[in-house]
C-alpha cells in the first residue's frame, strides 16, 4: 500500500510512486510517476533533479490521489488534464480523444507536403474534421502563420475544448469551428483536408486497452461496423468540393488499401503513405484534381 507523506523528498516520493505503478502491472511505471509527480508539483524535470531533497509537503495527498487514479488505468494526461503534442501542450476533458503521439505523424506529412511545395507562407485553407481537443488544426495553424482553418466536430463538448486550445495557444483568430457531421455546410474549398476519425471497428471497441475503452470518448472511437464509415462520409464531401484539395488522413493499423479505395471511387489519386514509430502505415495523403 502506498504511503507518502507530508514529510517525504520528491526522491523518496518518486520511488515509493514508481513501485506502486509497477505493482499494479502498469507498463511504463517509472516514466508515469515522473510525468505525475512534476504534474502535481508543477516542477519541470530540471527542477526535480536540482533539488530532489525538497518535501512533498501539503501535494502529498495529491499524489497519492494521482497514483490511484493511474492504478485504475486513467491516463496520465487526463489525471493532469493536458498532453504534450508536436511540443506544445493542450488541455484535455473526457470529452475529447487523448491526442496520441503517432498522430504527429500526419502533421509531419502535412508540413512536408505545404513545404515541399513553397507554400508555407501563402493564405493556405485547411479543414479539420473531427477536430477533438484541436491538436492537429492548432499546430498546424501554430506552424504555418498565414493559414486558416476549419475544424469540424458533431460533440459541442469537443468543440469547446478545441477553442479554449486554440485561444491559448494564440490560433483562435485564424480558426473558425463548426459543429457539423464531416465537411457538411462547410462553403470554402480548402487547400487540405485533414483528419484523425474514429477508425475502430465497433465490435473491437470493448476488447480495447482498459486506458482506452474506459477514458476515450466513444463517439471518437467507433468507425462504424468496419471501421471505415467516416471515411466513407469524408470522401463524398470532399467529392462535393468545387476546387483541387489534398487530404491527409490517419488511419488505423491495415486500412490503407481499403481507405485508398475508397478515395480512389471518387476519383483521388493516392499519393503517399507514411508510418508510423511502431512500423504501421498510419497516414494516407491524397490529391483531389478539380
Ligand atoms: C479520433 S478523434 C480525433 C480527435 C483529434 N483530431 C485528435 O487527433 O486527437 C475523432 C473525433 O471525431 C469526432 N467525430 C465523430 N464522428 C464525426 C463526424 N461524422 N463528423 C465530424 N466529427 C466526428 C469525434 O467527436 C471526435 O472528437
Amino acid at each position: 500500500m502506498l504511503a507518502i507523506t507530508e514529510t517525504d523528498t520528491v526522491r523518496a516520493a518518486l520511488v515509493a510512486m514508481t513501485a506502486a505503478l509497477d505493482d499494479a502491472g502498469i507498463a511504463n511505471a517509472a516514466t508515469d510517476a515522473r510525468l505525475l509527480l512534476q504534474g502535481v508539483l508543477g516542477a519541470d524535470a530540471a527542477a526535480l533533479i536540482r533539488d530532489p531533497d525538497r518535501v512533498t509537503g501539503a501535494k502529498a495527498p495529491l499524489l497519492l490521489n494521482a497514483v490511484a487514479r493511474r492504478v485504475a488505468r486513467e491516463p496520465v494526461s487526463r489525471i493532469l488534464g493536458t498532453r504534450a503534442f508536436y511540443g506544445r501542450d493542450f488541455n484535455v476533458t473526457p470529452d475529447v480523444l487523448d491526442p496520441r503521439a503517432d498522430t504527429e505523424t500526419l502533421i509531419e506529412v502535412v508540413l512536408e507536403l505545404v513545404r515541399g511545395a513553397g507554400r508555407q507562407a501563402d493564405p493556405l485553407t485547411i479543414a479539420d474534421i473531427g477536430t477533438g481537443s484541436g491538436a492537429i488544426i492548432v499546430t498546424l495553424l501554430a506552424e504555418l502563420p498565414n493559414a486558416r482553418g476549419i475544424a469540424t466536430d458533431v460533440s459541442d463538448a469537443a468543440l469547446a475544448v478545441a477553442r479554449q486550445n486554440a485561444e491559448r495557444l494564440g490560433v483562435l483568430g485564424r480558426l473558425t469551428l463548426i459543429n457539423t457531421r464531416g465537411l457538411l455546410g462547410v462553403s470554402l474549398s480548402p487547400d487540405f483536408v485533414v483528419s484523425n476519425p474514429p477508425y475502430i471497428p465497433a465490435g473491437d471497441i470493448a476488447g480495447l486497452d482498459p486506458d482506452v475503452v474506459l477514458y476515450d470518448p466513444h463517439l471518437a472511437l467507433d468507425g462504424g461496423p468496419d471501421g471505415l464509415a467516416i471515411y466513407r462520409e469524408i470522401a463524398c464531401h470532399i467529392s462535393e468540393l468545387e476546387s483541387n484539395t489534398q487530404a491527409i488522413l490517419e488511419i488505423g493499423a491495415g486500412q490503407a488499401d481499403d481507405v485508398e479505395a475508397i478515395f480512389s471511387a471518387i476519383g483521388a489519386r493516392p499519393c503517399q503513405r507514411r508510418r508510423d514509430l511502431g512500423g504501421h502505415v498510419r497516414v494516407v495523403a491524397l490529391e483531389i484534381q478539380r
